[in-house]
Parts: C-alpha cells; sequence; structure tokens
C-alpha cells in the first residue's frame, strides 16, 4: 500500500515536471545537469518575454523594467526547482486533452489501489460550492468542493489584488503584471512540491486556464485550511496552544535542515498560515528564500526587528544562520510569546518560561527548541506533570457506569464546548481536582472523545439530577452534596 503511494507520488511530480522536461529535451544542447537545464530555461523564458514590436517609446521604457522584474523574479524561483511555466507547455487544448486523460488514469488508479487522485483542470472545472476563504497582497483563496465533498482551497493570483492594482497603476499592462504576480505563485507550487513536511500544505495539482481576457492564468490546488484567527486562539485551551505552537517548531525544524537548505519565511505574520485538524500549516510560501546573507564582518550581519536587534557572526562571507534565527524569532514574537505560557500546567511553566526566553534572546537552534518542545509534550502526555499534585481530596464520589447527565451545565474557561464546561484531564484524579477547584462542580461525565494528546474529554456539571443510562459514559458524582 505504503509502496503504490510512493509510486503514485512519484507519477505525480513526474507530470508536474513533464512540461519543463518536454521543453527541455527540445532544447539542442540539452545537458544533464541541472544547473544547465535551468540556465536553458532561463533562456527560454526570457525569449518569451521580449518584446514583439520595436517601437521605442517611454511606455516601452516602463514595459522593459517590468519585464526585467519578473526576469529577476523567475531567476529567483528557478532555484526552487522546475516548475510548469508558460512557454514550457504544449498547447492549450492539446494540454486540456492530457488533462482529461490524466483525469481518467486518475480515477482508475483510485479504484484500483484507493489513493489520493491528483488534480487538474477538470477539478477545477467541475468544482461546486465555491466560496471565498481570504486573500492577500497577491493571492485570492477559494475553497471548493470536489465530488460534491472532498474541499479543497483553489489559489491564484488576485486580479483586484494590491499587487495586480499597484502594478498595472504604474505599467499599465494587465498581461505582464498578471505575468510578474503569477510567478509568486509558481515558486510557491515548486516548494510546495520540493518541500514534503506535514506542516506545509499539500499541493494536490495545478491548472492552467485562459480567464479576463489573460492567457494561461494559472490556479493552484492546495488542501484546504482555516485561516488563523489570534483573537480566537488566544480562547482555546492551553492544549490546543501548544499544539500549535510544536508544529510551528517542527516546521522551523525542517526549514532549517530542508533540501534546498536553510529556508526563512520573510513574511511570517500570523495569516501566513492555516489551521488543518489543530494543526498549524504554512500556506504563503511566496517569500521563502534560502538566500543567506553575504557579509565581509559582523556589522553586515544585523538581524532587525521592531523591538530588537541582534548581531550574528559573519563567517565564511555568509552571515551564521541568520535564515534560522530570523524564523526562530518570529516563532517568538508572533506565536510564542502569545500562545505558550498562559494558562499552562503549573508543573510545565518552568520549561516553558525557559523556551520563551531562549527563543526571544536567540539563545538556541531549531534543534535544540524543538527538543525543549517534544520534552514538553512527553510530560504533558505521559501524565508527569501530575507527579507533584499530591494533594489529597477529602471528597468521596460515587462512580455510576453506563450513565451520563444531559443537562445540568455550567460554563468555565476555556472550555472545548461554549454552553458547557468540558476540559480535558489525563485520568480521573485530574477530573477530581479541577472539580474540587470549581464552586459549582457536583459531578462530571467522562465520554470516549480525547485530545490529541491522548487526554480524556471531560464534562463538569452542577448536579446529578437529571442522570440518565447511557452506554459507554461514566459519571462521577459528589457525594454528600
Ligand atoms: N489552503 C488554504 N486554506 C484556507 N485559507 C487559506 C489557504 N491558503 C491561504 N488561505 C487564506 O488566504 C489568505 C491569502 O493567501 P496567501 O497565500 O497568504 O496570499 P498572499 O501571498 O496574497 O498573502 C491567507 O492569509 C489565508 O488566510
Ligand atoms: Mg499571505
Amino acid at each position: 500500500m505504503k509502496r503504490r503511494k510512493v509510486v503514485v507520488a512519484a507519477g505525480f511530480c513526474l507530470s508536474f515536471f513533464l512540461g519543463t522536461l518536454f521543453n527541455l529535451l527540445s532544447v539542442p544542447a540539452f545537458e544533464h545537469q541541472q544547473l544547465g537545464k535551468q540556465q536553458q530555461q532561463q533562456q527560454q523564458l526570457e525569449a518569451s518575454l521580449e518584446p514583439t514590436t520595436a517601437a521605442a517609446t517611454s511606455g516601452h521604457a516602463l514595459l522593459r523594467s517590468l519585464r526585467q522584474q519578473i526576469r529577476a523574479r523567475l531567476r529567483e524561483a528557478l532555484r526552487y526547482g522546475p516548475f510548469p511555466e508558460r512557454g514550457a507547455r504544449p498547447p492549450l487544448e492539446r494540454r486540456r486533452l492530457m488533462d482529461l486523460q490524466r483525469a481518467q488514469e486518475e480515477e482508475r488508479e483510485e479504484r484500483e489501489h484507493g489513493s489520493a487522485p491528483r488534480l487538474g483542470c477538470s477539478s477545477v472545472d467541475a468544482a461546486s460550492d465555491v466560496r471565498f476563504v481570504g486573500s492577500g497582497y497577491t493571492k485570492a483563496v477559494y475553497r471548493a468542493a470536489l465530488n460534491g465533498s472532498f474541499a479543497v482551497a483553489l489559489k491564484s493570483v488576485d486580479f483586484g489584488g494590491h499587487d495586480m492594482e499597484e502594478c498595472v497603476r504604474k505599467y499599465g499592462s494587465a498581461g505582464d503584471c498578471y505575468r510578474l504576480a503569477s510567478v509568486k505563485l509558481v515558486k510557491e507550487m515548486a516548494l510546495m512540491e520540493r518541500l514534503q513536511h506535514p506542516n506545509i500544505l499539500k499541493l494536490y495539482g495545478y491548472c492552467y486556464q485562459d480567464s479576463n481576457d489573460i492567457k494561461d492564468t494559472v490556479t493552484a490546488i492546495t488542501e484546504l485550511g482555516s485561516p488563523l484567527e489570534m483573537i480566537q486562539l488566544l480562547q482555546t485551551p492551553w492544549e490546543e496552544r501548544f499544539r500549535i505552537c510544536l508544529s510551528l517548531m517542527r516546521l522551523l525544524h525542517y526549514l532549517t535542515h530542508s533540501p534546498l537548505g536553510s529556508l526563512t519565511l520573510l513574511d511570517f505574520r500570523p495569516r501566513q498560515f492555516v489551521l488543518v485538524d489543530g494543526e498549524l500549516k504554512v500556506t504563503d510560501l511566496d517569500d521563502a528564500s534560502v538566500e543567506e546573507t553575504p557579509c565581509s564582518s559582523s556589522s553586515d550581519c544585523l538581524l532587525e526587528f521592531p523591538a530588537r536587534n541582534f548581531t550574528l557572526q559573519c563567517s565564511n562571507g555568509h552571515c551564521q544562520g541568520i535564515n534560522e534565527k530570523r524564523n526562530l524569532y518570529n516563532a517568538y514574537r508572533f506565536f510564542f510569546t502569545y500562545l505558550l505560557p498562559h494558562s499552562a500546567p503549573t508543573a510545565l511553566r518552568p520549561l516553558l518560561d525557559k523556551i520563551v526566553n531562549s527563543t526571544g534572546e536567540l539563545l538556541w537552534g531549531t534543534d535544540e527548541t524543538l527538543a525543549h518542545l517534544e520534552k514538553a509534550l512527553d510530560i504533558y502526555r505521559s501524565g508527569q506533570y501530575l507527579m507533584n499534585d499530591t494533594q489529597m481530596h477529602k471528597t468521596e464520589y460515587k462512580r455510576v457506569v453506563d450513565a451520563s447527565i444531559p443537562g445540568e451545565n455550567y460554563r468555565c474557561w476555556p472550555s472545548y464546548q461554549h454552553d458547557g464546561c468540558m476540559l480535558s484531564v489525563y485520568d480521573v484524579r485530574e477530573a477530581i481536582g479541577v472539580c474540587e477547584s470549581h464552586v459549582q462542580c457536583r459531578a462530571f461525565v467522562l465520554g470516549n472523545q480525547s485530545t490529541w494528546t491522548g487526554h480524556q474529554l471531560v464534562l463538569f456539571k452542577t448536579g446529578s439530577t437529571s442522570m440518565t443510562s447511557a452506554k459507554g459514559k461514566l459519571t462521577y458524582v459528589k457525594l454528600g452534596s
């Protein structure tokens, strides 16, 4: 089963780069070296950008400058690997036929092996229930249902977005401005393909189609998430906030050791991330960079943030670990300070404070920071954070098997349920401790729901008069209340 998945994934990679390779193979002096391939691809792309008429006007000077920018951006994007690009693909009609054929092959593959299909224009055309989810400077993102159920994100250049509007206002060419903006999306797709990690959104496929009078507009089809709402996150239970910090750190650890080198996210604001089933995933990769700042002395290695500056060491002509450190400090200032320590289990506080302080001072690298966060997870998951909790509870509780209490709710914070007090606990002993600490609590019900760490969700109650039988549930009632 695993091998089949690998084969399908490899097949997709192949088709992803097929257009590019097709083009490269048609170049007479094709070389097998990656660098050679990229240079040739670059020359082709540049040739395709030359103006077709030679009239020398100021309009042309502006256009020339715009096209230089497109070339510079392409050069940068090419560092991240070959990608499907305009000049590298067969004519539209043939591509559509290829898409159709591929869709049929995918369906067959799915029927035979039950694996996830790779998606293309046929999926975009058949998408239903399309709804806007978010936009930034460059792109607009829509959610859509495929086959009436499977939800994906469709990402494309936002024609009404800041990037396009500014560019068209300045240069007056919607077509060229589109190409400038679309290189960002194409770079992002190449990165999503090259970087494989659970905390990087998956690219399911892509589609080139004509729209809004512009030929070959590109749409990326990716995993769907929900935009990050920091205010909402501050109100979620600690365990969920810890999960976000841990997934962010796992991502940063991977980026430090990525197959492309140490990669930094230049735009690190929370809106560049989304949540997928409680896991944080990065979605905006167009500002990612592997460039390590060149230097001749440490005075060239200033890492600047609004409230703090750091001077890094210059060695071998590059600022040491600047990409890793930029990511770490951003994780500290945008995420850790808000999400990590606040309302954490008391026994974990010293360790969490140490993590926050060490990232805030850039004392550790990603390896060490991740190791400390994984240790915190271990302590939490294994219930060790309760070890020192020797407090003896005087009150006794009656245990009632296969019973629940439908009503008699009260609110607490931060609850997993908005109209009741639902909290996660390691064991019954911890649940008793919680009930003892709430004046309203007279009983609690354990169901079979658990959180991502395996902690059990418990619903705390003001009484037990409405107790009814409920298979599989366990109710504890305070005696003498
Ligand atoms: N896969 C996705 N699922 C849900 N929302 C997304 C997804 N990708 C992006 N978004 C939302 O769309 C916004 C714009 O996407 P982004 O890639 O950041 O574009 P830009 O480069 O213009 O900033 C994001 O801030 C995020 O809220
Ligand atoms: Mg963004």
